[in-house]
């Protein structure tokens, strides 16, 4: 059982990022966990190049998402919106199908990212992504809920993260 866990932000000490180390202290031994980390490597998408040679970074992703069972979202908002490299990488995922049928856990950690939060759920389901609502999961307020080392500091959104993970998890294996 593998899990891709991918951050919207690409910020040096990012709470999202945080977040999804935090979620590897809970995994189970028997599933494969992995951060994501070339989202800053994938280029603007263009319909023009999407096709069976796409850029080598694309090919990359849509090959570790075809291996992984699941994959977790997690993400800040920005303007109001997703943030530009996530939504452009999941642009290059439309047409590869690599979403398709797939469990997704989305979690939007942000000062507010309730436009994020309902925006992801919109294109995740033009992608025909599995969402829960058990497993969508908004955190307001992220940078107060976390010290300076970005340990979560908040028990309710600690409880949150534990008893939304674990649905996760059930579901999957
Ligand atoms: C350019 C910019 C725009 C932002 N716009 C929003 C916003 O519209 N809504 C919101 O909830 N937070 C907004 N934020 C605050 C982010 O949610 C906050 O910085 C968050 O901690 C970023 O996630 P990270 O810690 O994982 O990098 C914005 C931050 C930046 C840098």
């Amino acid at each position: 059982m593998k899990i891709l866990a991918i951050s919207g932000s690409l910020r040096e000490g990012s709470s999202n990022h945080n977040i999804l180390k935090y979620l590897s202290t809970l995994v189970p031994d028997t599933v494969d966990y992995q951060i994501y980390k070339y989202l800053a490597n994938i280029p603007a998408f263009d319909p023009g190049l999407d096709n069976d040679t796409p850029p080598p970074s694309v090919r990359q992703l849509r090959e570790t998402l075809a291996q992984s069972d699941a994959v977790i979202i997690c993400t800040p908002e920005y303007a109001f919106g997703v943030p530009g490299q996530l939504k452009n990488m999941l642009d290059w995922l439309v047409s590869s199908s690599s979403l398709v049928d797939k469990p997704v856990m989305l979690i939007t950690a942000s000062s507010q990212g309730k436009y994020a939060h309902e925006s992801l759920q919109l294109t995740l389901g033009a992608l025909t992504a599995k969402l829960a609502d058990e497993t969508n999961l908004l955190i307001p307020f992220i940078r107060s809920k976390m010290d300076g080392e970005g340990n979560i500091v908040d028990e309710e959104v600690r409880k949150s993260l534990d008893k939304a993970f674990n649905t996760f998890i059930n579901g999957i294996t």
